[in-house]
């Protein structure tokens, strides 16, 4: 019965973040559980070739269903299983009592990722509340100290980005540039979320179709400036820190502590803005490390977090709540 009920409330759960806004998740109904797999051609392989990113996404893609159920009193936990084969992360499943979270299904549709400026960032309270989330599942929030060392390391990092033509050439597929185009309300980066101006939107989409003729005439260090120094754009950045060894579905897991860090900063009032270049990137994680004094494999996201001069603007999904449930979804059967 919550199964069925839970279908219903799935539009609420596809606000869950995903990198590039892919929206990797797909719901397998089943007749005692939903199946949470993924779809392979929402991932992306070119700029997240260990899949890190994906399992984040899909990770707090279960955090956000767990809340949007407990929310509407839907008695589900999770049981995590993780087959690669099978394309599947685990399982929801109907459970005595529903998810316990302080969070509510409010607070998911909120939620969203924040590229501007920001006036302050998080007081030592919000830092210590984000660090007691990722400490209860063996991990920690690290504040990067802030200064001349990591504008450079990020600045490195998006030149090395946009100097591989794969990586380009996937961001190209996600970006949505063209507010007539039917996509740009389904999924991906709209020129409005990355806070680009029209003349910008239609300079970058030019450029990018241009890429493999300017790219050895220095487009990729154009395009890394292109995009401004998000850490002019104030607050301060964090780093989510996972246990030693972290398996692939341990990255799942941290999913689900991701977000419920992003609702906690939320929560305060403050905003997050992911830049996951500086962990994809060898050197500039490697140096990150340093900076941290952590084993640069144990860091698993950075993100700026502020609070925001106003709200951001809503990235688009492929279902939303007036649209009925996912059309990826198969039928439940009967009871
Ligand atoms: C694992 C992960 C990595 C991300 N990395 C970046 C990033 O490097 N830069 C960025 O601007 N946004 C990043 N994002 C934010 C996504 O682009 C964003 O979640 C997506 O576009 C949907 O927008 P929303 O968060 O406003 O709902 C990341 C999100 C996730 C879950």
């Amino acid at each position: 019965m919550d199964l069925a009920v839970f279908r219903a409330l799935e539009p609420l759960c596809w606000r869950a973040p995903s990198a590039h806004n892919t929206q990797p998740w797909r719901l397998r109904y089943e007749r005692w559980a939903v199946t949470v797999g993924w779809d392979p051609t929402d991932a992306l392989p070119a700029g997240d070739p260990t899949g890190r990113d994906l399992r984040l996404s899909l990770g707090a893609f279960v955090e956000t269903c767990l809340i949007v159920a407990a929310d509407a009193g839907l008695r589900l936990d999770w049981v995590a299983d993780l087959d690669a084969a099978d394309r599947r992360v685990g399982r929801l499943r109907p459970a005595r009592h529903p998810y316990r979270t302080p969070f509510r299904t409010p607070e998911v549709w909120d939620r969203r990722t924040d590229r501007g400026r920001f006036t302050d960032g998080p007081d030592a309270d919000v830092i210590a509340a984000v660090d007691a989330v990722a400490r209860r599942s063996g991990g920690a929030v690290h504040v990067v100290p802030d200064g001349g060392r990591v504008g450079a390391l990020l600045r490195a990092a998006d030149r090395h980005v946009y100097g591989d033509p794969a990586v380009v050439a996937e961001l190209r597929r996600w970006l949505r540039l063209d507010p007539a185009r039917r996509d740009y309300r389904a999924d991906g980066l709209t020129d409005r979320c990355l806070g680009l101006s029209r003349p910008a939107a239609v300079g970058l989409r030019a450029a990018l179709a241009a890429y493999p003729v300017l790219r050895p005439l220095g487009l990729p260090r154009a395009l890394a400036a292109a995009g401004g120094d998000p850490l002019a754009r104030g607050g301060a950045l964090l780093a989510l820190v996972a246990p030693a060894d972290l398996d692939p579905a341990g990255q799942v897991e941290f999913g689900r502590v991701l977000l419920r860090v992003w609702l906690t900063v939320q929560a305060a009032g403050l905003a997050a803005h992911p830049l996951s270049q500086l962990v994809d990137v060898a050197g500039s994680r490697d140096a990150l490390g340093a900076l941290l004094d952590v084993e640069p494999g144990r860091i698993l996201h950075v993100t700026r977090v502020g609070r925001p001069v106003g709200p951001a603007p809503r990235s688009a999904r492929r279902v939303d709540p007036g649209a009925g449930a996912a059309t990826f979804a198969e039928p439940v059967p009967a009871p």
